[in-house]
């Protein structure tokens, strides 16, 4: 029990002989070693190096090697729908992207090369899966089981970061009978590479921005039939750099005496890449000038600012998304040469903008084929052969494409026990709640990147991972350097933020009337993906940390017993300037 107001005007607390803010010593563990932990780490090891003086950090990561989503989502036709030039690592962004919006090969062997120049292995545990996580409230400490070729062994952690992706855990859509299925069945984030996919007879379940991606691919293969299985129609936005304004094609440079983006008049009109001038490849000559840091710069500048600005697309009924609705049904009208059946199936009539956009590059135009077929019948079954639906078809199938999706309930597959024996499972039981997607009350010194309501919806992720980074350090800062015990949010600011944006969120496209994951996979309900507001709203928020939502306590009961001897650890330094504030 903490001691009265008139106990602790009595309790003595012998002076501690060391220099004010020394920092103790802090184990801090990160599960997952995707953009997010790797982002993490680097802020260690490089950014602000002196971490390293009281921070031993570690990265539990179940694969065997770095890049998480990109690691696994192998499937043909993967690749960004953010412009490649904003989706790199902050501190060393890419200059040689090859196109406009990158594979995913690409993306994975940029991960690999950073990991290499900045020695970002070097705190990695590869294949350690974390199995369970228990905050045990006496030692202030984390107890986290982790599981290592099949041995689990105990470890502790006094901060447990949770880099462990928001689509990283895929699972076989709920049809009866799926299991009974005799032919070749593959979800898109695990994609099975042995199979020979060419004439074949392929259903492919979904129109989310997996199976947009995989159905052209798909439906190219030799002597192949494509059903294409969906339960609504979506938007299909061509190029998300257009829609946002951004040219990803015909750049707009600030100064026309100064090229800078993409020179189409370089790119090989061959190259069939480039025909649709959707992904346009950079040239060589793109590449040489990206050499120059600042006109990279200014490029990337000029792409962020088109983002930025984008995000009143994202506000329901605002001149922007009407607009590009506009725009977007004459684009998919064309694509679908105007075919109304196709048109009247495809294009949605719910609000753009409410589910993911995705660039679909060459998907629609697959449905012009006559081997791709598609069927907007819910599905009822799947027997040995194929795929019933619910208006009596039989679709007798080789190989069924599951691109369903992800357990986006945000909660880990794994028991996580915090503060009073409360499990993250139960907390979020009914809707996944966190305080500014990072933090979660009764789950103390717990970090989470890409929590609940994160800017997943819009804006670059890399770059709202290092706002997350940066945060985060500034509390380990904190609380190592003032003899803190633990932080947690507090459950009334938690509250009051989640009700507060589900009102912005009212505003917002997310909470138009289609089933995405955005709402965890319903129709209506809570938006618990996105975050209520702009990327730059995010960025502002968690730029100071807000110590007055947050419950700390202190290892003494004497909170500012972390002045000690009354000096600074600067003026036990001889060589120091002790006059360093003297300005002018
Ligand atoms: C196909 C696909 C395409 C995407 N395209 C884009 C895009 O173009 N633009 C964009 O902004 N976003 C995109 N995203 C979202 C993408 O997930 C994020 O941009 C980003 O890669 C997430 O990084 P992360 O490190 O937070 O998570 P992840 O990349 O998911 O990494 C999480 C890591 O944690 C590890 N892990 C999980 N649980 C455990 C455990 N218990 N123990 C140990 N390790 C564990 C995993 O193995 C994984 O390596 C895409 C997602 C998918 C699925
Ligand atoms: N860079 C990219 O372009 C890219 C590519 C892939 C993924 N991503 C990211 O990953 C997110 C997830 O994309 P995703 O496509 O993998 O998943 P998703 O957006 O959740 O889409 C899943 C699809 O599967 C359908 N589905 C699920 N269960 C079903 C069932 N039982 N029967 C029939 N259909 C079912 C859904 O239909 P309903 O809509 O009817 O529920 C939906 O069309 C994206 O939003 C994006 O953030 C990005």
């Amino acid at each position: 029990m903490s001691p009265s107001v008139s106990e602790l005007k009595d309790i003595q607390i012998p002076l501690v002989d060391q220099p004010a803010y020394t920092p103790n010593k802090l184990r801090v563990v990160t599960i997952g070693a995707g953009y997010s932990g790797l982002v993490f780490a680097h802020k260690i090891q490089h950014e602000q190096p002196d971490l390293q003086d009281f921070i031993d950090h570690t990265i539990f990561e179940a694969n065997d090697g770095v890049g998480g989503t990109w690691k696994v989502n192998t499937y043909p036709g993967v690749q960004n729908d953010v412009p490649a030039h904003l989706y790199g690592l902050p501190f060393d962004p890419n200059k040689t992207w090859s196109r406009f919006y990158a594979d995913g090969d690409e993306i994975l062997e940029y991960i690999e090369r950073l990991c290499d120049k900045w020695n970002l292995r070097r705190d990695i545990k590869f294949n350690h899966r974390v199995t369970a996580l228990e905050w045990v409230e006496e030692d202030a400490k984390w107890k986290i089981t982790v599981s290592e070729k099949g041995e689990e062994r105990q470890e502790y952690a006094d901060f447990i970061i949770s880099a462990q992706g928001f689509l990283s855990r895929w699972k076989w859509p709920k049809i009866d009978g799926i299991h009974d299925y005799k032919g070749h069945k593959v979800h898109s984030a695990s994609w099975d590479h042995s199979f020979d996919y060419s004439h074949k007879r392929i259903g492919v379940i979904g129109n989310g921005s997996s199976a947009v991606q995989i159905l052209p691919q798909m439906a190219k293969l030799d002597g192949v039939e494509v059903v294409s299985f969906q339960r609504n129609p979506t938007w299909i936005t061509q190029s998300l750099g257009q829609t946002l304004g951004v040219s990803a094609g015909e750049p707009e440079p600030p100064d026309e005496n100064e090229e800078v983006g993409v020179d189409m008049s370089e790119v090989d009109q061959d190259d069939d890449q480039v025909g649709s001038n959707f992904n346009p490849t950079y040239t060589a000559r793109d590449k040489q000038r990206f050499e120059d840091p600042a006109k990279h710069r200014e490029y990337r500048r000029m792409l962020q600012h088109g983002m930025n600005r984008g995000f009143k697309l994202f506000v329901k009924g605002s001149p922007q998304n009407q607009k590009s609705t506009e725009a977007t049904i004459e684009r998919m009208r064309k694509a679908l040469n105007y075919d109304e059946d196709l048109c009247k199936k495809l294009i949605p009539d719910w609000t753009l903008g409410c589910r993911r956009l995705t660039p679909g590059e060459g998907y629609l135009e697959s449905f012009l084929l006559p081997h791709v077929k598609l069927t907007q019948s819910h599905i009822k079954s799947i027997d040995a052969t194929g795929i019933n639906t619910e208006d009596g078809q039989h679709y007798d199938l080789d190989v069924i494409v599951c691109a369903t999706g992800f357990d986006v309930s945000n909660i880990p597959h794994y028991p996580v026990t915090g503060r009073g024996g409360m499990t993250l499972a139960e907390k979020w039981k009914d809707e996944p709640e966190s305080y500014l997607s990072l933090a979660c009350p009764d789950f103390p010194n717990y970090f989470i990147f890409m929590g609940p309501n994160a800017t997943v919806g819009h804006g670059t992720l890399t770059t709202s991972m290092d706002w997350t980074a940066h945060y985060m350090v500034k509390w380990l800062r904190k609380v190592a350097g003032e003899q803190i015990k633990s932080i947690a949010p507090k459950q009334s600011a938690t509250d009051e933020f989640v009700r507060y944006g589900d009102e912005i969120h009212k505003t917002l496209t997310w909470t138009g009337s289609c089933v995405s994951w955005y709402k965890n996979h319903r129709r209506d309900g809570r938006v618990t993906a996105t975050w209520p507001g702009s990327a730059l709203l995010y960025k502002e928020m968690i730029k100071e940390l807000r110590p007055e939502d947050w419950e700390i306590e202190y290892r003494s009961t004497n909170r500012f017993r972390f002045m000690g001897n009354g000096f600074t650890l600067r003026e036990q330094d001889e060589e120091a300037d002790l006059a360093w504030y003297i300005e002018r």
